[in-house]
């Protein structure tokens, strides 16, 4: 819109020009001259673009002229045949000036040259497909760009106010436009950018603002810290209770996941987890193997997770993974709980130990220090993210899968909590997002295709960010990949060079018809016939072919929400932003540091333990 204002102003300087060149011959003649230039300038920016409102712009800037020209007159006085003669006329001049006049009127007729011709050449219109006219021909194709009308009832302008909800995409006419996810559009947002595309800047750090804004919870899963140092101090300051699980260094809290299960079936979820996630390929001849380490693993943490509070922590496991199998077995079946006993005597059937590979595959953990192992009931307890609102940032590495089988076994407990036994959903539940960024780095989340498809009734929105759609496929396989991103009722690309990426947004945008030119040169020489001549035939043609997607200019993003024509907006750059820099000058706020790793266990006051301490004993309850 500014830019279609600002045009006018070169316009208003030729209409001008035009005026005074002709005003100078002859006063009669000029009004009716530049009515007929106007007419001219007016058909042919129509035929050029063929769009019949283009006639206003050339329009309006010969109207100012007149308008000026007549306020000119009126304020000095002059009658309106004389403004000219006496403003501008060559006779009254000198040489110098005349050349002046000259060098201005050429200079103006280049400016409005430039910006008539000129601007952004990605610019795509609703009305246009990479320069091409749409039309109305429903057999061909009926993909247009979105307009803020035909969004409407899924989407609200502006950055969001408090209380104010959404889901920020970009910007479009340099209006924030926020997705509402009204019924039945799935709250869920996929987002895929290559590397630098602005998946932190865009759409991750946007949407920390707008879910602290609507007061909601968050989960952020923060690559390298830099989430939390860009928004941590700004939530704290909003109130929020800042939470921190860093993989990286020894700060923020940790996380027992043994104090997390709560029955057999989630011991055998979490070994899942935490194996898969540490295996690169569960192929067929590595399937045995897989079982049998699952159940040494359950066997031990039912063991830990029977021990005191302070002691059923994930170092103890590792401790008990590295002593020799029939001091182990004898612990277990002499002094633990049931399904600890149950889960070890496949173990024992099994012609190899497990425990080398399970105790190596594992040992990753060893080197986190307290992370898994934090004192008992200070750990992260996720039933806070529905009783108060609190941000609970996630740093992990990028490029390191190592820690892979501790983020995915997090991250499924999460889900679990979140998701499943949580009773009395109602409006007043506080509602979680999830940001997670650098999806394809949390590894394999356990069921996590069966969460997202109940989640929204749960009041859990996630966000997955990717780098490229076929890591969703490499981690869940093609079935539940499709599943995962059919559930997502947004799906974002801020620009890629992954072809496949883009063959697949290629055909979500869809076709249209548009209007082409085809020429015919037939330039016979014989007696019959000499022809050139040009057609207009209408053809179905990608909104946007994969290549063109790949050269998506950088400051460009595609959108598609379900049911709505697709969008594309201009990217944010949330650092830019007056806003985004009122957030950021806070800092990452104050994070305290992790205690130190408790001791471990001694297997010799284990193996001595009195009846009375046995593990059997069913502390939690739960066995
Ligand atoms: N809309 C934008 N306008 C201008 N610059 C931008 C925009 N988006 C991103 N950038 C620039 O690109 C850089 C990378 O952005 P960002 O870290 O968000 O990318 P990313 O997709 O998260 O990359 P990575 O995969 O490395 O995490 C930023 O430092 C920023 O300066
Ligand atoms: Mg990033």
């Amino acid at each position: 819109m500014w830019r279609s204002f600002w045009g006018l102003v070169p316009l208003f300087l030729l209409g001008l020009a035009v005026w005074w060149v002709g005003s100078s011959v002859l006063s009669f003649l000029t009004s009716y001259g530049c009515l007929i230039v106007l007419v001219l300038v007016g058909l042919l920016s129509c035929y050029a673009s063929r769009d019949i409102t283009s006639i206003f712009t050339p329009a309006t800037g010969l109207f100012g002229g007149w308008v000026f020209v007549k306020v000119a007159g009126l304020l000095t006085g002059t009658s309106y045949a004389n403004v000219f003669p006496l403003l501008l006329s060559f006779q009254s001049a000198s040489p110098i000036v005349i050349a002046g006049r000259v060098v201005s009127v050429v200079i103006t007729l280049l400016v409005a040259g430039w910006f008539a011709f000129s601007g952004d050449d990605n610019k795509l219109e609703a009305s246009d497909v990479d320069g091409l006219h749409l039309v109305n021909n429903p057999a061909l194709g009926t993909a247009r760009w979105a307009t803020w009308q035909s969004m409407k009832g899924q989407v609200a302008s502006g950055w969001p106010k408090e209380r104010g909800r959404g889901v920020i995409i970009g910007k479009l006419q340099g209006q924030v436009i926020r997705f509402l996810a009204n019924p039945p559009v799935s709250p869920h947002v996929l987002v895929v950018g290559g590397t630098g595309a602005g998946k932190s800047v865009g759409f991750v750090m946007p949407n920390i603002y707008a879910a602290a804004m609507a007061g909601d919870s968050l989960v952020v899963a923060d690559p390298k810290g830099e989430l939390l140092q860009a928004t941590g101090g700004w939530l704290q300051q909003q109130g929020y209770d800042v939470r921190v699980f860093d993989l990286l260094s020894n700060r923020g809290q940790g996380w027992n996941p043994l104090e997390t299960v709560q029955s057999e079936q989630e011991i055998d979820l979490l070994a899942d987890t935490l194996i898969r996630n540490a295996v690169k390929d569960i192929g067929r001849e590595t399937a045995y193997f897989f079982a049998l380490e699952k159940s040494a693993l359950m066997a031990v943490m039912s063991f830990v997770q029977g021990l005191p509070p302070g002691q059923n922590h994930f170092l103890n496991v590792m401790s008990l993974l590295i002593q020799p199998s029939d001091v182990l077995g004898q612990l277990i079946k002499n002094r633990g709980p049931k399904a600890a006993v149950e889960s070890w005597g496949q173990v024992e059937s099994a012609k190899t130990s497990p425990l080398v590979g399970l105790s190596a595959r594992l040992n990753i953990i060893r080197q986190t220090g307290s992370l898994l192992a934090p004192e008992p009931g200070a750990g992260i307890d996720f039933s806070m993210l529905r009783a108060r609102k609190t941000a609970l940032f996630c740093i992990l590495p990028v490029g390191d899968v190592s820690l892979k089988p501790i983020l995915a076994a997090f991250y499924t407990f999460l889900f679990r909590r979140l998701c499943y036994g949580q009773q009395n959903i109602n409006s007043e539940t506080r509602t979680v997002r999830l940001l997670l960024d650098e999806f394809a780095n949390l590894g394999h989340i356990g069921n996590f295709n069966e969460v997202i498809s109940i989640a929204r009734g749960y009041g859990v929105n996630a966000s997955i960010v990717l780098q490229t759609l076929s890591q969703l496929r490499d981690l869940y396989g093609e079935a539940e990949a499709r599943n995962i991103s059919g559930n997502c009722g947004l799906q974002i690309l801020l620009g890629t060079q992954d072809f496949e990426t883009a063959q697949i947004f290629s055909r979500a945008l869809g076709y249209a018809a548009v209007r082409m030119r085809q020429d015919r040169v037939n330039l016979t020489l014989g007696k019959r016939y000499l022809e050139r001549g040009a057609d207009e035939v209408t053809v179905r043609r990608a909104l946007m072919e994969p290549a063109e997607i790949l050269r998506l200019p950088a400051q460009k993003g595609i959108a598609v929400i379900d049911g709505k024509p697709p969008i594309l907006f201009r990217k944010i750059n949330f650092s830019d932003e007056q806003l985004g820099k009122e957030v950021l000058s806070h800092g990452p706020g104050i994070v305290p540091l992790r205690s130190d790793p408790p001791e471990s266990v001694n297997l010799f006051d284990l193996l001595t333990m009195t009846d009375g301490d046995s593990c059997n004993s069913d502390i939690d309850g739960l066995f």
